[in-house]
């Protein structure tokens, strides 16, 4: 089939249906649709069989979906209408929630039923169930369309209010006064609701320290860190760059802020304390306590296999983070009981290389950008050189850019299904490194190298496989992932299976040792990357302030172009072929 996808963003949902549908053999297209009036041209230019939106913030127009078929995948159970449906779900505390594929009518998300699913609703932040439950159950809906579709059946169910199973309702969108913090008013719990019924965007507003922020990425403080606090709404101890505000009855560390203020930093999502370091300078020294701070990395050793987690928000590395790691790998690398080292990286992403929001409000970002990618490459370069030890990378959530290549540094990759990885860096603006100019070539042929790169397109798990990025993709739930690479990387240490786990470290060694030395890979990688961030010889500033300020696109970005062209061509000698055939 030649399928259409039609979103207000390539965003990781439209990601996955386009690897999910591109590893299937379909012809896909992607438009980021940004309301134009030449789309109906352009999809007459080149007619899809059925047109699929997974993220579209504005209807479709009359004209389109008269035209041709369009479905509409809704983030809501049956019934549910709105722009704010899982918004609405985690505010009101729903214990189960699911997605539904409708057919495009005049009515917005009123069409007729292909397919749903439902799951449990975990109290997670909005993103986390986006990116994993509503995802999944967004690509099981796709493939039941496609069957029903491929079977002939004609129409999906109508949407009946009577029916028992039909659970949802429309909803306005969910007011800023909803979401709005009252510290004095509001418990913990529903604080926190607030919090990640807002989280990603807008954020949950309120006032800390006398300034009008908006709030992400909270989580209850434990009783004893509570027991300590003072005024409601107040900031009172901080760990690392989270704060900790009193609360009626208890206490929320809060990690992320953005400012509504006009100060520099306003309108990027910061680790609290930094967006608000001026005000915390002008007053006394909190205390800082030792939290359970859910974006720490840390390190865990399981009999011989040290795993390093590094759970930072969104996947992204600040200088910090990198200098961390790189200590912490240097721990496992340096224990004589440790034999593998498993790099699991975090829930929500494994990683996606430098921290861009720390980048752009830094009083000079071009050092700042200039350190991270050093700091970065001191924690790709450990994991290189590490000897004696077996490193596996265990992908279990997406990764892009640097994030994408540091994976590669290891010696084997263990990658979950349904990962989609975003191996390429272009258009950030940058050349790259994680001495990525050494690794993929190692893994991939030099076609695909440069296709990778130069396509700037995401790939699935199987693909990455299929290209030699992956050594093993494991088709088992999220939750067995972790615990399934450490078993076998305990067998791949076992004495009689160490010669052969060996054999991937011996082979990349071996190579570093007859091509050039490793430092040569960095300095040509770094002195690229100077041009990049020195001389904006790539456009990385405007390209990371628009990614940072979330600038909505103007049109569909250019790789994507490049690629809805390529698909034309194909399927235009697919008809000429056809065409022959029948004369
Ligand atoms: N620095 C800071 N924030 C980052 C980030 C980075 N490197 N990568 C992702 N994020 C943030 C996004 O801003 C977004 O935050 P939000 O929830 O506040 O909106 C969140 O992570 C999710 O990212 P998003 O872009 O919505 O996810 P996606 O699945 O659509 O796309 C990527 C994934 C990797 C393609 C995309 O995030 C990306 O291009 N990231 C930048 C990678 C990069 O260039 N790194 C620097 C070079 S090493």
């Amino acid at each position: 089939m030649h399928i259409f996808l039609l979103c207000s963003a390539f965003n990781g949902l439209s990601q996955r249906f386009f690897v999910e549908l591109t590893d299937a053999g379909h012809q896909v297209t992607v438009e980021v649709f940004t309301g134009d009036d030449a789309l109906e041209q352009r999809l007459a230019a080149n007619p899809p069989d059925i047109i699929v939106a997974p993220f579209l913030k504005r209807a479709i127009p009359d004209c389109i979906w008269q035209r041709f078929r369009c479905f509409i995948l809704h983030p809501g159970i049956v019934g549910d209408r709105g722009p704010s449906s899982l918004d609405w779900a985690i505010l009101e505390g729903w214990h189960e929630w699911g997605v539904t594929l409708l057919e495009a009518n005049a009515v917005m998300d009123a069409g007729d039923i292909w397919a749903t699913r439902t799951f449990p609703l975990p109290p997670l932040a909005k993103s986390r169930i986006y990116r994993h439950l509503v995802t999944d159950a967004a690509v099981a809906c796709l493939w039941e369309l496609i069957a029903k579709l491929q079977q002939g059946q004609q129409h999906g169910d109508p949407l009946d209010y009577d029916r028992a199973t039909t659970r949802g309702r429309e909803r306005a969108a969910l007011p800023i006064s909803a979401r709005t913090l009252d510290w004095q008013c509001d418990p913990t719990d529903l604080l926190l609701r607030k919090i990640r019924a807002s989280d990603s965007l807008p954020g949950a507003p309120t006032q800390l320290a006398g300034v009008p922020v908006r709030v992400f990425n909270a989580w209850q403080a434990e009783a004893t860190v509570a027991s300590r606090r003072g005024h409601v709404g107040e900031i009172f101890a901080r760990d690392g760059d989270a704060l900790c505000v009193a609360t009626l009855d208890g206490a929320l560390w809060i990690g992320h802020l953005r400012r509504s203020d006009k100060h520099a930093c306003a309108q990027v999502k910061l680790p609290a304390a930094v967006a608000l370091r001026d005000e915390l300078a002008a007053c006394a020294s909190l205390p800082v306590l030792d939290a359970q701070h859910p974006n720490k990395p840390w390190l865990e050793t399981r009999g011989r296999v040290a795993i390093l987690h590094f759970p930072l928000l969104n996947g992204a590395f600040t200088v910090r983070d990198s200098q961390n790691l790189t200590a912490l790998f240097a721990r496992a690398a340096g224990d004589s009981s440790v034999d593998a080292i498993v790099l699991a990286g975090g829930d929500d992403f494994w990683s996606n290389g430098i921290e861009l929001n720390s980048v752009h409000v830094a009083a000079n970002p071009a050092e700042e950008g200039w350190a991270s990618i050093n700091a970065i490459d001191d924690f790709a370069e450990a994991i290189l050189t590490c000897r004696d030890k077996l490193v596996i990378s265990a992908v279990n959530a997406n990764a892009g850019a640097g994030g994408a290549m540091l994976m590669l540094a290891a010696d084997r990759v263990f990658m979950r299904a349904g990962v989609v990885i975003n191996p390429h860096y272009k258009t950030m603006g940058l050349h790259g490194s994680e001495f990525w100019t050494l690794t993929l070539p190692w893994r991939a042929d030099a076609e695909a190298a440069v296709a990778l790169s130069e396509n700037c397109l995401p790939i699935s798990a199987r693909q990455a496989a299929a290209l030699g990025l992956v050594d093993s993709v494991l088709d088992i739930p999220r939750e067995a992932f972790l615990e399934t690479v450490v078993s076998h990387a305990s067998a791949m240490i076992a004495p009689a299976a160490l010669p052969d786990s060996h054999k991937a470290k011996a082979r990349a060694q071996e190579a570093m040792r007859r091509g050039r030395p490793l430092d040569a890979y960095r300095r040509e990688e770094l002195s690229r990357m100077r041009g990049n961030f020195f001389a904006d010889d790539l456009h990385f500033s405007s390209r990371r302030t628009a990614f940072v300020i979330k600038q909505p696109p103007c049109q569909t970005p250019e790789h994507l172009q490049r690629h809805n062209a390529a698909v034309a061509a194909h399927l235009a000698g697919l008809r000429r072929d056809k065409s022959e055939e029948e004369v």
